[in-house]
């Protein structure tokens, strides 16, 4: 068995796009397993957008990373050395664990996973934290209802192309806002949302206006700035805007100004409401089945864009500020 444990420190603090040199590979033995613990080989790691609030250095719903210190991301890996009652070896687990071939925890901060279902990777994605985003944001604050118009931004994410499919399931006429032809064709034809818009090729506010003749009664906003702009001069009465993440903005070092939006929120009776997924904890349980069922029944289908090797993790969520991935992105390791 390998005897060494590489992981990935962040050793400076990103202005602007993260950078290789903000990102070091050290090497060291793996960690000794102490009674109630257990050691886990990392088979997959999940690289998230909201990795780039934590390095920052400010407190915000999480702690900081801390600088010299390993990554700590989402982890999907097989446990290979058991010193705690409730886990064996050969076990697969999730959970938030180091940017690093091995871990250890006490099994407190992970969950089995069922290889049986679906590949394990989707623990981190669709069956994972950005399927339970998803569901909730939609779900718990969209409220779709069968005709309605939902748009979506970063349509062709992790998060965003869950998003499509429960308001497809919902009855909801879907609208995708994306970054590229490919992913445009993506969501049309692979998830059959009924529009796709390029902004990168597009003028969005003409397109959306096509694309949403009757106006905009759900917006499931990833990434906020200009696009949300836009969106947010669509939305009809009594709509709900769902703010799930800000990606446009997380590596700005400066604040922008944009519309004052609160009158129209007030002429058009709508809600604007932010949440985490941690909000729902005590029901991420429930979510996970549904999402379980859904993708065993083929009404979810998801993609994986996967990078192979831990030393390619930064370039990895580097990536996802470029708009590299389709679907949940994820390094195999
Ligand atoms: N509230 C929560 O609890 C929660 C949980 C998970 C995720 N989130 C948030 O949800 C959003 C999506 O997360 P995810 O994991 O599903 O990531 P993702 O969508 O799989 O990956 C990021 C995507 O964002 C788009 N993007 C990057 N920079 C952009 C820019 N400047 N303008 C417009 N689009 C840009 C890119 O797609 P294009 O090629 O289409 O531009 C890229 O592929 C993020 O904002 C994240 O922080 C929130």
């Amino acid at each position: 068995m390998q005897k060494t444990n590489r992981s990935i420190l962040l050793v400076s603090r990103p202005k602007g796009m993260p950078k290789q040199e903000d990102f070091k590979l050290i090497t060291n033995p793996i960690p000794e397993v102490k009674e109630g613990e257990i050691l886990i080989r990392t088979i997959y790691l999940s690289v998230d957008p909201y990795m780039r609030g934590r390095m920052r250095g400010i407190k915000t719903y999480v702690e900081p990373f801390e600088l010299n210190e390993v990554l700590i991301g989402g982890v999907v890996g097989e446990v290979i050395e058991s010193r705690n009652s409730r886990f064996r070896v050969g076990e697969i687990i999730e959970g938030r664990l180091d940017w690093a071939d091995f871990s250890i925890s006490n099994g407190v901060n992970v969950r089995k996973v069922n290889p049986n279902l679906a590949s394990i990777s989707t623990a981190l994605g669709i069956i994972g934290m950005p399927g339970l985003t998803a569901y909730f944001g939609l779900l718990d604050i969209g409220k779709p209802k069968e005709g309605e118009t939902v748009v979506i931004s970063g349509a062709a994410g992790a998060v965003g192309t869950v998003v499509g499919q429960i308001a497809k399931i919902n009855g909801c006429r879907v609208v995708g806002i994306t970054g590229s032809e490919e992913k445009k064709r993506y969501l049309e034809d692979k998830l059959e949302f009924d529009v796709a818009i390029n902004y990168n090729a597009e003028n969005v506010l003409e397109d959306l206006r096509t694309a949403c003749p009757d106006g905009v009664d759900i917006y499931f906003d990833n990434v906020g700035g200009e696009i949300s702009d836009a969106v947010m001069t669509l939305i009809n009465f009594q709509s709900r805007i769902v703010l799930c993440g800000q990606i446009s903005l997380y590596n700005k070092e400066k604040s922008e100004k944009g519309p004052r939006i609160q009158g129209s929120l007030i002429h058009h009776s709508a809600v604007m409401k932010g949440f985490i997924v941690g909000d729902y904890a005590d029901r991420h349980h429930e979510g996970l089945e549904q999402l379980g069922e859904w993708v065993k029944e083929g009404k979810l289908k998801y993609h994986e864009s996967i990078v192979n090797g831990l030393e390619n993790a930064p370039r990895a969520f580097m990536g996802l500020f470029k708009g590299e991935n389709i679907g949940k992105q994820l390094v195999k390791l």
